[in-house]
């Protein structure tokens, strides 16, 4: 067995370190550094030591260590810092806090899954078809405009229910123009995640403090109880904090947070997954053949014309998964960060083992694995089919030095920190794609024109587009199924 001290690359500057040469390119930065100094190694950031494993075969090897490496401590710390929440890491709340994180895999798993996507797909017809012009004339809007107020709005609905709903004089509800407020709420909040995430405080960022306040103002308890429909997470977070005793805006913080969770990297790769699938006329043809296999004939004998997707029929679509699946490959940027609760010596996949203090920071950065040429060739290329076998059925077999990787694609995560709300996030894009392109002609106005990622959110999620892109749309003449 060789012993190895990761090698520390401290930069020139105290305290800041790498931070500067990380933050303006790290996917480029991590490649440069795992080139000259191999597999694992300790990057100085902003004060702190981030150790970065960089062979994904050693992916499992630190998703195992559970006993030595906690994902709580650091998340919780890091939500407290940002939502203005109770600090559940506190020995108060440790306990009861548990019980609140075993919420999220009862309620988004199972049968509450199940009819958190029936929910879905019935709030995503109500909006679209609220939006869908009466007339056969084509609408201009910014595709991300068009994606975020349309997931945004059904997304919330799903989660928070909906309001008793009143219409004011003119006419126009008053939940519609609320929820038009909190869709900017949110982007403005969100646009300075960034910042928060960077240690920047939430008071020094007064739009963002006022967008989180707005927000929580419209989740307190006292207004929650009043809407209808409240998704299972949300009832039994609400029942959970109230036994917990915390104050008012704090509980209402903590739904503003779970409302990040639900939106913040789903908007983005809806944008991207519709993004994609209309600059590329194989894919928006495979697409669309899939679309209308599963909706063609559909017998609509309700009156309100809603069409279903049964669970088995989302499961079989497996082209616009494999598009979301690609999309999430070509625009996640998400870190993984452990924090040492132990000293302890971290064996890797090739026998090299590296000494970890208490309290050091393991990092893991699956972009390398996601834009790797190996395990993707051109992997910056959108293909729609890469995630397809050659029967068409989800294709799961990736390698890198001829060894298959169990870690080939993590979008959400993995190990304790995987995202319990993956299989809805999946559902509710795969939904929202069949339900526009059933519904829309839809054109980019300029599909050549090149669309970067914005990378001053990389190591946070899903990377948003750098601007927003011109969408033309237009009902379809045959959106009614006979
Ligand atoms: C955590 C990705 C959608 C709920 C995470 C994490 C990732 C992630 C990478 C782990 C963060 C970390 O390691 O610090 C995504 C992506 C989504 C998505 C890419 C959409 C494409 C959702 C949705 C929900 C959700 C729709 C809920 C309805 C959560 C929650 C956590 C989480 C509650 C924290 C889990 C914990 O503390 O253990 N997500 N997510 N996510 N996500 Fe998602």
């Amino acid at each position: 067995m060789i012993f190895v001290i990761p090698p520390l690359i401290t930069g020139w500057l105290p305290f800041i370190g790498v931070t500067l040469d990380y933050v303006s390119n790290p996917l480029g930065f991590l490649r440069e550094t795992q080139k000259k100094y191999g597999n694992v190694f300790t990057c100085k950031i902003a004060g702190k030591y981030f150790t970065f494993v960089t062979d994904p075969f050693s992916f499992s090897i630190v998703m195992r260590q559970s006993k030595n490496l906690d994902f709580q401590k650091f998340a919780v710390g890091f939500s407290h810092r940002v939502f203005g929440h109770a600090d559940f890491s506190s020995s108060l709340f440790s306990e009861s806090y548990r019980e609140v994180h075993s919420i999220f895999r009862q309620t988004l798993q199972g049968l509450s899954l199940q009819q958190l996507t029936e929910t879905m797909l019935s709030n995503l017809q109500m909006v679209l078809e609220r939006g869908l012009p009466y007339e056969h004339d084509w609408l201009e809007e910014g595709l991300q405009s068009f994606t975020n107020r349309i997931m945004f709005e059904a997304g919330f609905l799903t989660l928070f229910g909906k309001d008793a709903g009143f219409l004011q004089a003119d006419g126009t509800s008053g939940t519609r123009i609320w929820m038009q407020k909190a869709v900017q709420d949110f982007l403005a909040f969100d646009r300075a995640f960034p910042l928060l995430a960077a240690g920047v405080p939430i008071g020094l960022c007064a739009e963002a403090w006022q967008a989180r306040e707005a927000l929580a103002e419209e989740l307190l308890h006292d207004k929650l109880h009043h809407r209808k429909c409240i998704s299972d997470l949300i009832q039994r977070r609400m029942d959970a904090f109230d036994r917990m005793h915390l104050d008012e805006t704090g509980k209402a913080r903590t739904h503003v947070c779970m409302l990040w969770a639900s939106q913040a990297n789903t908007l983005p790769a809806a944008f991207w997954s519709l993004y994609y699938t209309l600059r590329s006329v194989d894919a928006f043809t495979a697409a669309c053949t899939e679309v209308n296999r599963v909706f063609s004939g559909q017998l609509i004998n309700n009156q309100d014309q809603t069409l279903c997707l049964s669970r088995e029929q989302l499961d079989s679509m497996a082209v616009l998964e494999s598009i979301i699946e690609e999309a999430l490959r070509l625009s996640s940027a998400s870190m993984m960060i452990r924090v040492a609760s132990n000293d302890f010596t971290l064996t890797l996949d090739s026998g090299q083992t590296a000494d970890v203090r208490k309290g050091d920071y393991i990092a893991l950065y699956p972009q390398l694995i996601h834009l790797d040429p190996e395990i993707y060739p051109d992997p910056t290329e959108f293909k729609y089919n890469r995630f397809l076998d050659e029967k068409g059925q989800r294709k799961s077999n990736f390698f890198k030095n001829e060894r298959r990787l169990k870690h080939f694609l993590m979008p959400f995560g993995s190990g304790a920190s995987e995202c319990p709300g993956r299989f809805f996030a999946v559902h509710e894009i795969k939904q929202f794609l069949a339900l526009t392109l059933w519904h829309y002609d839809l054109q980019l106005r300029d599909p050549d024109a090149t669309l970067v990622p914005d990378g001053t959110r990389a190591g946070l999620g899903i990377l948003t587009p750098s601007r927003d892109v011109l969408l033309r749309y237009r009902r379809k003449t045959n959106t009614t199924t006979e």
